[in-house]
This record gives structure tokens, C-alpha cells and sequence, in this order.
């Protein structure tokens, strides 16, 4: 997602959970439009702020910093890495449905989720092109999709609105557009998904 940002013109600052001198290396090879930081100071410097740890991390996130801005989440609930949760189990309730709770002041935007860091490299493509895929956007603040909406835009992907966070269980693992996200591992240069495919999957998403 960096990578994507710094070529889209965004400057980037990344964290991560050992601290910014961890990263040296990873800001060198992106270039100097990217800077690492602990994360609360990327926290708050970011306009738009991607979270994209672990989901049994969630609660680290620092609020404060958050408050007012949009957060996009680019989490996945697996119950072998993240711990069982049977609310999450029923789709009563959501994994970044929860994310929002805990950032309550944040506006969150589910995106991204179900397609690999190589995939979205590598099927990235400009406004306009035949093969330009669509994901999926979500959140219960119009404002905060409408920016989601515009940073896939800007990165390379048209997005199809998936509806509120309540909702967004229909992509996550084991969903059809989440599968379609898996093929793309095994043929990480296969074919584009634009947005009907994609609405399509979405509504044949069962509990
Ligand atoms: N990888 C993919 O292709 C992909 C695609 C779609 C969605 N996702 C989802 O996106 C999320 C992240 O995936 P990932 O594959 O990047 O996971 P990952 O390889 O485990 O990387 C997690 C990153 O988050 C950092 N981190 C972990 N806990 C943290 C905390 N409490 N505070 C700050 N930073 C923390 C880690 O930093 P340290 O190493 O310093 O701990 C690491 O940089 C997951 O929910 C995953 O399911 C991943």
C-alpha cells in the first residue's frame, strides 16, 4: 500500500510495532517521499490513515490521534491467529465493525482486505483501463467511503460500495470475493475482476 502511495503522489509515514529504526530499510527502497515513525506519531500525522495489523491487535490503536480521521482497515478475522470469537463466528457481529467501536471517534473504512500485498501490486492499473479491478469498499460513514473510494482510485482500482460494517462480513475469508482474492495468489497475474464480478460475489455471500 505504500509503495502504491508513494507512486500515487501521497507521502508516507509507516510503523509498525518495534519502532521506526526497524524500518530503515524498507523507507530506503520505497524512497524519500516515505518516513517511518513510532505509531502514535504516524497515527498523527496522517490525513488518511491505513491500519493494517493482526485484527487481535486492534485495541492498540492509539484513539486519540485517530479522532476525526478516516481509518482505513484492511483487517481479516482468522480465528487460528486472532482467537475465537463467537460473535465474530455468528457475523453478529464484525471484525472491523469492532474496529470502529474501539476507534470511536475515527470514521473507518473496510478496504483492501481481500486482495494479497502482490496482487496489489501487480494488478494495479490507470483510470480507464480494460483490466482495472474493482474491491470492495465498506463503512458506516459515507464521508469515510467516499475517501476510500478515492484513494483506490488514485492507486491503481475502481471499488464497488459494499454497504455499512455490519455488512462487511460478505468479504471476509471464506466469501466469494474473498476466494476470488485467493485465486489471484496462485495466478498472481491473472485476470482482472471488475466491479460486476465483484457485486456478484458479494451478494452470493452466505452466513
Ligand atoms: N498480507 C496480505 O496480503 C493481506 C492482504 C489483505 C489483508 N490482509 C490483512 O491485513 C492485516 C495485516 O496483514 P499482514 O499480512 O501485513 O500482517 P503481518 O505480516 O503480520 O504484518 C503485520 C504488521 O503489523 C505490525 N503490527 C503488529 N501488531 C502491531 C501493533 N500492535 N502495533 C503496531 N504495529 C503492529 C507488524 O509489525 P512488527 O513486525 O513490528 O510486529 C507488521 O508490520 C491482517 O489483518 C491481514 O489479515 C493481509
Amino acid at each position: 500500500v505504500a509503495r502504491l502511495s508513494v507512486e500515487a503522489g501521497y507521502d508516507v509515514v509507516l510503523s509498525n510495532s518495534r519502532g521506526p529504526e526497524t524500518l530503515r530499510d524498507l523507507v530506503a527502497d520505497i524512497g524519500p517521499r516515505a518516513q517511518a515513525a513510532t505509531v502514535r506519531d504516524a497515527a498523527a500525522s496522517g490525513e488518511l490513515v491505513v491500519v493494517t495489523i493482526p485484527f487481535k491487535a486492534h485495541k492498540t490503536v492509539p484513539v486519540e490521534p485517530l479522532a476525526g480521521k478516516v481509518v482505513l482497515d484492511t483487517g481479516n478475522y482468522y480465528p487460528a491467529r486472532d482467537g475465537q470469537m463467537a460473535s465474530l463466528d455468528d457475523r453478529s457481529e464484525t471484525s472491523s465493525g469492532l474496529v470502529q467501536q474501539h476507534l470511536s471517534r475515527a470514521r473507518v473504512a473496510k478496504v483492501l482486505n481481500n486482495i494479497t500485498m502482490a496482487n496489489l501490486l501487480s494488478l494495479a492499473r490507470p483510470v480507464a483501463s480494460q483490466d482495472r479491478s474493482a474491491l470492495p469498499t465498506a463503512g458506516d460513514d459515507a464521508g469515510a467511503k467516499t475517501a476510500a473510494a478515492q484513494f483506490l482510485d488514485s492507486i491503481g482500482y475502481g471499488s464497488v460500495d459494499a454497504a455499512g460494517l455490519a455488512d462487511s462480513w460478505r468479504r471476509e475469508p471464506g466469501t466469494p470475493v474473498f476466494g476470488d482474492a485467493v485465486r489471484r495468489v496462485r495466478k498472481p497475474r491473472g485476470h482482472a475482476r471488475g466491479e460486476a464480478v465483484i457485486r456478484a460475489a458479494l451478494e452470493h455471500a452466505t452466513h
